[in-house]
């Protein structure tokens, strides 16, 4: 067995750090025990508001309410530029790594207000207003970020699309939140291959009539589609912008930016996030998590396609006047250094990645990480899904060479920012555990009646309090939300996470209770996949699943029956990949087809899934009550069968 080692906080570390644990203690039970004055403190000393706020806090967890600063006036992108401008113009805002190591450039914050403030006029040219939606679908420069703060400017919603979905899923993402106006790149470039955005966007709106801009930003110049009136060049249409643009004073809890994340059934819902709380859980979390000290370096690897990138690249750091990191490649390009090479060459301090690129890196050996000095790193974080202790320890002693803190990090799309974290100053670490609260998080562990559990044990993890930054509804479904996370356990927010808490309290996740599969920390439904397997019409029915995968932590595992009479093939399974690849994307291809002349079913025609991830997982001394199948001799033949051995 694995013993798990306590890692005491070092001295230098506790020293140097903003917060230690008796300042954690009092500050946790001030931000449970007076909410209000604590956070009102907190809007106060993290944010520049242009008008006070008439109420600090109003929730209702039973009806999925909760509003934050009410009433109170700001702009998210002059908390992120214009306030800082004054004191740090010259400072580097965005350090741009490029995918080529050749490749990088520093854009300060008065570069950033520039770029900024000229989008923003552009977009109003076009008739974006305050509330319009738009779609952003771009690759990892430093565009993307101004994109997105261009919109926060004047008040319109940004919906950010991950680059590496298919046109399919990008179009039914524009049209769930009908987005009038796109803005992407020619190509994308990573690990030296190119990504044809422009030409996915052409594909995705030939069903999208409504869309009357695109903006395009010119970065490989590669052989694009142009249409005329609805196209038009960054920077062109930048050259001719003025830099002008006053912010939109918004409410607090006006809406700031919609991002689509998958869940246990349907097609992926649109999160919502608001003004003033989402900004304040990011910009509070990145300085107390990450222990940001004025001047660090910092960089997160994630992509700003997905809430890690909106929160710890973007609006987290630049709301703090940092500098922050954005890398346009992939861990493994031109070599297995990259990464080490990276943290040199720009003195990153702090530095913030996910468990399946610690693996990944890890199977590389120590040389490539050996061979770089990484003395400027000061803190490691991880996020994404659970990390296993083996790749905390390399992450630990290989990388940090023992001196770096590792704060493992647990939140959701929903949850806007951290809520289980170290701080590193504060916490003893503990391999493979999130350990403790955020302050104002209220985790509980709910047992099957939906009872709190109290000390030690496990159950699922829910949240007893409204925090600034949750989730405000599902775009243009608010029912939905409800049902989602208010509904399971009335007075609850429902994470759909298992975890246990141990003796000193600390919080272990152990992964999610409902169908949601998490590969390299993408987040994938696995009604959507089977969804998109069922489409072929070899195909009569699917069911998919996740089981333990060493890389990406989890793999995808498809049970397909085919028509009547259809001999399956290898072919056929090519057909099937490539057809997910273009209704999804290719990172939700499964690893796994075992192809099914049946599936365990109740007699009431429920596929029962617990019976096939057992299967998946070639965990089979323990199938559970299967007394209920309509035809038990399905699952003898599917085990014979199996393909994870
Ligand atoms: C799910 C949320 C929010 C960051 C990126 C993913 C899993 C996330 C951890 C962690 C164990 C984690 C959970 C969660 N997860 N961080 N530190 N330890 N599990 O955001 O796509 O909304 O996925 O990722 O299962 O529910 P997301």
């Amino acid at each position: 067995m694995y013993e798990i080692s306590l890692h005491p906080v070092p001295e230098a570390v506790r020293k140097h750090a903003l917060l230690d644990n008796d300042a954690y203690l009092r500050l946790y039970q001030q931000s449970v025990e007076q909410p209000d004055a604590f956070w009102s403190e907190q809007a106060t000393s993290f944010l520049t508001w242009f008008k006070p706020w008439d109420q600090v806090h109003r929730s209702d967890l039973k009806k999925g309410e909760a509003e934050w600063f009410k009433g109170g006036k700001l702009n998210v992108a002059y908390n992120c530029i214009d306030r800082h401008l004054e004191q740090r113009g010259d400072q580097v805002a965005i350090i741009w790594e490029g995918d080529n190591p050749a490749e990088s450039a520093n854009i300060t914050y008065r570069k950033l207000h520039h770029h900024v403030s000229r989008l923003a006029n552009v977009l109003k040219s076009r008739g974006v207003q305050k509330g319009d939606r738009v779609c952003i679908y771009m690759p990892m420069i430093p565009e993307a970020a101004y994109a997105m703060l261009a919109c926060a400017r004047i008040g319109a919603v940004h919906s950010v699309v991950f680059g590496g979905f298919s046109p399919d899923a990008l179009r039914d993402r524009i049209l769930d939140a009908d987005c009038r106006t796109v803005i992407t790149a020619d190509e994308g470039v990573r690990g030296g291959k190119y990504v044809p955005l422009k030409q996915n966007v052409d594909k995705a709106l030939k069903d999208c009539p409504k869309v009357a801009t695109v903006v395009v930003v010119e970065r490989t110049q590669g052989e694009i589609a142009w249409v005329e009136g609805r196209d038009l060049w960054y920077h062109e249409a930048l050259r001719e912008a003025s830099e002008d643009c006053a912010p939109e004073w918004m409410d607090a809890e006006d809406p700031l930016f919609i991002l689509y994340t998958s869940g246990s059934t349907g097609k992926p819902k649109g999160v919502l996030h608001t003004t003033g709380g989402y900004l304040l859980g990011a910009a509070m979390t990145h300085k107390y998590v990450f222990d940001y000290h004025d001047g660090d370096i910092y960089w997160c690897t994630a992509d700003v396609g997905w809430v890690t990138g909106h929160s710890y690249i973007v609006y987290g750091p630049l709301a703090n006047g940092g500098t922050t990191l954005v890398f346009e490649g992939v861990p493994n390009y031109p070599d297995a250094s990259r990464f080490w090479q990276v943290i040199d060459k720009h003195q990153v301090n702090i530095f913030y990645t996910a468990p399946t690129a610690i693996r990944a890196l890890m199977r590389e050996g120590e040389e490539p990480v050996r061979k770089t000095s990484r003395s400027s790193l000061r803190l490691l974080g991880s996020v994404g899904e659970p990390i296993n202790p083996e790749a905390w320890e390399w992450y630990y002693n290989v990388v940090g060479e023992k001196r770096c803190p590792i704060v493992d990090t647990w939140w959701q799309t929903e949850t806007g920012s951290i809520l289980i974290t170290p701080l590193p100053g504060a916490t003893m670490l503990k391999p493979g555990s999130a350990t403790r609260p955020f302050f104002g998080v209220q985790p509980v562990l709910l047992d099957e009646k939906g009872h709190e559990i109290d000390g030690p044990g496990s159950g699922v993890l829910a949240i007893k309090a409204s925090w600034p930054s949750q989730i405000r509804s599902v775009y243009g479904d608010h029912k939905r939300m409800i049902d989602t996370y208010f509904s399971a356990y009335p007075g609850y927010y429902f994470t759909g996470d298992g975890a246990r808490r141990d003796e000193d309290g600390y919080y272990w996740i152990t992964g999610r209770v409902d169908d949601v599969i998490n590969v390299s920390g993408h987040r994938i439904g696995t009604a959507e996949v089977e969804s998109a397997l069922v489409l072929h019409d070899a195909v009569a029915e699917a069911a998919v699943v996740g089981y333990p995968h060493d890389l990406k932590g989890q793999g995808i595992y498809a049970f397909v029956t085919p028509m009547k009479g259809l001999e399956p093939s290898e072919e056929l399974k090519k057909e099937l990949l490539a057809l997910v690849s273009k209704e999804i994307g290719s990172f939700a291809k499964p690893e796994l087809i075992q192809w099914a002349p049946g599936l365990p079913k109740t007699r009431s025609g429920k596929i029962m899934r617990r019976i096939l991830r057992k299967i998946a997982c070639n965990e089979l001394d323990n199938l559970g009550d299967t007394s209920t199948l309509a035809d038990p001799s399905v699952v003898q033949s599917l085990i014979d069968k199996r393909l994870n051995q």
